[in-house]
């Protein structure tokens, strides 16, 4: 639903590669209602560290009055079948997915008629490669709770998420051909159309 106010958007992650870019594209002058934005992390004042629900308690106690929410961060490991113990599932289950449950279940709480909020998975979710299990299970379960909890939620909240498959930046990074990936600001464009769309349940692939 737009709004002709200035609507206010916070952005999970927003100094990351994906969140920078996220940051930046909403915070261009032509948009329309235009937003203020407010890039958060673990780090930040006032902050919010995704694996800590006493963090996210002060958090909504001390942020009130926001139209979007955006997660750009959650952690999970890789690792082959040897390095995939208990305790290497466990990052993914508290920061990517409970993190973002937690935070996204905040939110929906709170946001006012025609707000949204927009989470973060990959398409290792479908497209798995070796290494991949614990990831791959994160994002999975990330994209089947937005589809069920979009059902559930307040009347005129959404709920997305952007599925990102290899980015350029990300692949350049790690020695990769950057060729068949996607840049962080065509990623970032993803976000936008979630915050600005109409969609509710969707699993938004790059
Ligand atoms: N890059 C890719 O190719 C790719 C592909 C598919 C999916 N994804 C997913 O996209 C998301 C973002 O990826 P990215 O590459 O942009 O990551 P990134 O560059 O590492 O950025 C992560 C962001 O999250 C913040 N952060 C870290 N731990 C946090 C915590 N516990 N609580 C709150 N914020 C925290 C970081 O802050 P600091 O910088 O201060 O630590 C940073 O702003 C991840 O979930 C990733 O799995 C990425």
């Amino acid at each position: 639903m737009k709004q002709s106010r200035t609507q206010k958007i916070i952005v999970v992650g927003a100094t990351g590669l994906i969140g920078t870019q996220v940051v930046a594209q909403l915070s261009l002058g032509d948009r329309v209602p235009g937003y203020e934005v407010m890039g958060v992390t673990h780090e930040t004042e006032p902050g919010l560290d995704l694996t800590s629900p006493p963090s996210l308690q002060r958090f909504m106690d001390t942020v009130r009055g926001f139209d979007h929410l955006v997660v750009t961060a959650g952690d999970a490991r890789f690792g082959g079948f040897d390095a995939l113990d208990a305790a290497a599932f466990e990052v993914g289950l508290r920061s990517k997915l409970m993190g973002q449950v937690n935070v996204a279940m905040a939110a929906l709480r709170v946001l006012p008629p025609g707000g949204s909020v927009t989470l973060t998975s990959g398409q290792l979710a479908h497209t798995p490669i070796p290494g991949s299990a614990a990831v791959a299970m994160v994002n999975g379960a990330i994209e089947s709770f937005v589809r069920a909890i979009a059902l559930d939620a307040p009347a005129g909240r959404r709920i997305n998420a952007v599925s990102p498959g290899w980015i350029k930046e990300t692949m350049l990074r790690m020695g990769m051909d950057p060729g068949p990936g996607t840049s962080a600001w065509d990623v970032a464009r993803l976000y936008v159309e979630a915050v600005e769309g109409a969609m509710s349940g969707e699993v938004i692939e790059a």
